[in-house]
């Protein structure tokens, strides 16, 4: 039977388990130059050393414009290289394969970055939003690729590229945000043709043995989008699905009453029936029992767990050896990760012990 700890074949790098550590920024580790420091570098050495078979590290900016926020490390410079192959050296020392989730705020840019957000369309949910030019799009395509670039020269297997939770690739394919009547909207593949450019060029630079990852916005805006979706991007060439929500609230998938998660993992279960790629899920998935099931009932292929990961860096390798898990607290209205790691309640417990 194929457990937690099963290993699995992924275009001839073996992945010695069913874990990932799923993108999870670390607010206020690095500084506007978007550099790696150290707090980074031990971050990422904690949860490798930890046991997941597959490390993504956070969002990580291509293009300075349009960064989720002024701490946000960055991709966007050779100069960044040297700090990103600390990082991905530290995650394959300890066997675990090592991607870098690539990104673009898009319309959620803050206006302490930007304060005009842009992406396919203006959207009125965003102050002040605008449409962007044909030019920007361009140069926003290029970074994409230059920054899959710059991630294979500091070591990284692949990229994941961040096409979920409402941000600028989720944007483009997803006909609630955009609203474009030029070649990159109006139809499906006007739609996707941003995402398929930038495939087809890293695919190009980087090699047929570089993973491409994509982070899915499962509700773009409804399931049946993100199906076709999903279907569209194994036949362009991406080699794993990172299944997650799109940032809308509108259209949610039902699971069905008996399904015991919610209704991003249950998407992610629907995908898998429609791919033959590997796919991930995630989302409040939480125990190690949960995470079980959805592996050996075969569901999906691959469970992530972050805040579980933030809270128990060494979650995994607790979990194979039968130990205790530093279980995180769940906060309320939202993870203390994203203000400050340090008042995260398991993180103190850590240190008291
Ligand atoms: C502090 C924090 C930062 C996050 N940063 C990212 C990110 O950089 N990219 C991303 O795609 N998702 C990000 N996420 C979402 C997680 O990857 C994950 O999808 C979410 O936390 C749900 O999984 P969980 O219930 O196992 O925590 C972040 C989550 C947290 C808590």
């Amino acid at each position: 039977m194929t457990t937690l700890f099963s290993t699995f074949d992924l275009k001839g790098h073996t992945v010695k388990n069913r874990i990932v550590f799923p993108p999870a920024v670390c607010f206020h580790y690095s500084g506007d130059d978007g550099m790696v420091t150290d707090r980074n570098y031990e971050h990422y050495r904690l949860r490798a050393e930890g046991g997941a078979g597959i490390i993504i590290q956070e969002a990580t900016s291509v293009w300075k414009p349009q960064r989720l926020a002024s701490f946000q490390l960055g991709i966007w410079s050779d100069d960044h290289i040297p700090g990103l192959c600390r990082i991905a050296s530290v995650i394959k020392k300890s066997d675990a394969l090592a991607l870098v989730q690539i990104h673009q705020a898009g319309l959620i840019t803050p206006p302490s970055v930007n304060p005009v957000p842009a992406g396919p369309s203006a959207n009125e949910k965003y102050k002040n939003s605008r449409a962007l030019l044909l030019d920007e799009i361009h140069i926003i395509r290029d970074a994409f690729i230059s920054g899959a670039v710059r991630a294979k020269k500091a070591g990284f297997d692949g990229i994941e590229l961040h096409g979920a939770h409402g941000y600028l690739l989720n944007e483009f394919a997803c006909s609630y945000y955009n609203k474009r009547e030029d070649q990159y909207g109006g139809d499906f593949a006007g739609r996707m043709r941003l995402a398929t450019e930038i495939i087809r060029g890293i695919r190009q630079e980087c090699g047929d043995q570089f993973i491409i990852d994509y982070r899915l916005g499962v509700n773009s805006p409804t399931l049946e989008d993100g199906i076709e979706i999903a279907k569209y991007l194994e036949s362009i060439g991406v080699d794993i699905l990172h299944v997650s929500h799109g940032g809308l609230l509108i259209h949610l998938p039902r699971p069905p009453k008996d399904f015991q998660f919610n209704w991003i993992v249950y998407s992610g279960t629907v995908i898998k029936t429609h791919v033959h790629i590997p796919v991930i899920t995630v989302n409040e998935i939480k125990t190690s029992e949960r995470a079980s099931w959805l592996i050996e009932n075969n569901k999906v292929d691959f469970v992530a767990l972050a805040r579980p990961q933030l809270a128990d860096p060494a979650w995994a390798n607790h979990v194979k050896n039968g130990e205790p898990v530093n279980i995180c607290s769940s906060c309320k209205p939202r993870c203390k990760w994203y203000i400050d790691a340090e008042t995260c309640p398991a993180v103190q417990r850590l240190k008291k012990a």
